[in-house]
């Protein structure tokens, strides 16, 4: 079990705040998505493993490193875990992507499923899970549930701003997951939203409200 890494860069840290601003619009506020969730992917892959091999450059051969072990898939949680996608295919465009459909319901705030699709092979792949919202926790944690029932062992979580009941929730159900956030916010208000967080990540990437 390793504990939850706030990932501290001052690129992210400069980029979550343009996210935060109630001014930024929604070409902005997407782009910043997938650039966070470019250098979050850096981070989170850290730990891949890799072998040596011989490549010929014009010069001489070199024995020097690749990508080992299992491949990769990424899990966005519909919908605000779109918007992290393309950001991740660009340091990893091998991925397979799956998609999980939740949404929260408004009064209980618990985890409605609405959709599941996996990559077929998905219990041979090293799962990354994402969302930019971790909030109560119960939609990652439901997420990766399901995403285990699918035989998978190997899990991570990205997401771009966590409150501490929610990433303290989804690391008590899944100790065994690996979860990399950009900011640890203060609390959950009334309503179940972050504070001060960056209101509502689905709306803002996608101009619904
Ligand atoms: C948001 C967000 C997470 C969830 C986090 O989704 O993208 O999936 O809430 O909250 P939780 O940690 O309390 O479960 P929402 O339910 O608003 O759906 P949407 O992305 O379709 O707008
Ligand atoms: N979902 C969001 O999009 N924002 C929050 O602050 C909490 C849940």
């Amino acid at each position: 079990m390793s504990e939850p890494m706030i990932v501290s860069h001052p690129l992210l840290q400069h980029k979550i705040s343009l996210l935060r601003d109630k001014s930024t619009g929604t070409k902005e506020f997407r782009d910043l998505v997938g650039e966070i969730a470019t250098l979050l992917c850096y981070e989170a892959t850290r730990d891949l493993p890799t072998e040596e091999v011989e490549i010929e450059t014009p010069i001489a051969v070199a024995k020097t490193k690749v990508l080992a072990g299992r491949k990769l898939a990424l899990v966005p949680i519909l919908r605000a875990g779109l918007g992290m996608v393309d950001g991740m295919l660009s340091l990893i465009p091998a991925a397979k992507v799956g998609h999980i459909g939740l949404y929260r319901d408004e009064t209980t705030l618990e985890p409605v499923e609405y959709y599941c699709k996996l990559p077929s092979d998905i219990a041979e792949r090293e799962v990354i899970v994402l969302d930019p919202m971790l909030a109560t926790g119960g939609s990652a944690s439901d997420a990766v549930a399901q995403i285990k029932k699918h035989g998978a062992k190997h899990i991570k979580f990205i997401g771009l701003i966590a409150a501490p009941e929610g990433l303290k929730a989804l690391h008590e159900a899944h100790p065994d997951v690996d979860i990399y956030v950009a900011q640890l916010d203060d609390k959950l208000n009334e309503n179940g939203y972050i504070v001060p967080g960056l209101g509502d990540a689905g709306d803002r990437i996608f101009g619904t409200k």
